[in-house]
């Protein structure tokens, strides 16, 4: 299969991104993998014709927004955001007009109808750096993720307007699973993705996009590090430190949309030219503000 992927890549001049979510053969084949953040530049600056993104649907539909020109395929376009869909346009344009003035923040695990309403957005890995960048007198409207939202303000010490959005996946880990890991492996750092509940971010070391994890184990003196996060990432963190020890958390971390590509459909992607991501261009221009808005945070 990897075989055949290869030579249709190079047949279709495509490049394969992969989320640092997705399983680990399909990790191993694709081109680039890495956090939403990454991944959304990366897919501004591969000259292929063809982008074919391995992840969930509002990765795939970033990836088309930013290029209008270029063909992007998602092989399995019913891989969606459970988060992602827990607010509509509709529910938004409501939310701000009982809010006028205020300032709409959209995490980018949202629709392109979503973001289209929002002024700007933000992924895990840059969140504080872009909110950062919002007057301190307005009003903030952050969607859809709740937990994110609550972890930055704390940060930031200014309170914003939640959604009350959330991962299921992330939503699963539970204050006595993460009290055992600690006590299987006392001493080992805990890193944890910021979609967690507050009770479980508060007894992480470090609160980091998938990203930033794998930095952090790259950088880390640690030997043993505890995983707070879906298991996919388990792979991308084993291959680049051989020389280190990852326990995730809970096996039961898992997003079932991530594990939706596998190799098969991939290739079949890759074949038969689908299925192609196209936001309609009204949604798509105004989408487009709000992520490039973000992406010019640095
Ligand atoms: P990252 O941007 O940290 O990779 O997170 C994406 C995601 O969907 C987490 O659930
Ligand atoms: Fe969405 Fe959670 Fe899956 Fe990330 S892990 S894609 S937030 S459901």
């Amino acid at each position: 299969m990897t075989e055949e992927i290869e030579k249709l890549k190079r047949a279709r001049n495509a490049v394969v991104l992969a989320h640092n979510y997705t399983r680990g053969e399909v990790q191993d084949v694709a081109d680039y993998t890495g956090d939403s953040l990454e991944l959304a530049r990366l897919a501004t600056q591969v000259e292929a014709d063809v982008i074919v993104f391995c992840g969930v649907y509002f990765m795939a539909e970033t990836a088309a927004i930013l290029n209008p020109a270029k063909t992007v395929l998602i092989p399995d376009p019913t891989a969606g955001c459970p988060m992602a869909d827990m607010i509509t346009g509709g529910q938004l344009r409501e939310l701000k007009s009982r809010h006028p003035g205020a300032v709409a923040v959209c995490y980018v695990n949202s629709t392109a109808e979503v973001k289209a309403e929002c002024d700007i957005c933000v992924t895990s890995g840059n969140a504080e750096r872009v909110m950062a960048t919002i007057p301190r007198d307005r009003e903030i409207i952050f969607v859809p993720d709740r937990h994110l939202g609550s972890h930055v303000s704390s940060l930031e010490g200014r309170e914003y307007v939640l959604w009350p959005g959330y991962c299921p996946t992330h939503a699963r880990l539970t204050a006595a699973t993460v009290e055992a890991a600690r006590a299987a492996h006392p001493g080992a750092p805990l890193m944890v993705h910021p979609e967690c509940p507050r009770e479980i971010r508060d007894m992480a070391d470090e609160r980091l996009s998938t990203g930033g994890m794998c930095r952090f184990a790259r950088e880390s003196k640690a030997d043993t590090i505890l995983v707070g996060t879906e298991v996919g990432i388990l792979h991308r963190l084993r291959r680049e430190n051989p020389g280190k020890t990852f326990i995730p958390v809970s096996d039961s971390l898992v997003c079932p949309n991530m594990k939706k590509t596998t190799l098969e459909n991939l290739a079949e992607s890759l074949r038969e030219m689908k299925t192609r991501v196209v936001v309609q261009e009204d949604i798509a221009v105004r989408a487009r503000r709000a992520i490039e808005a973000m992406l010019a945070v640095g």
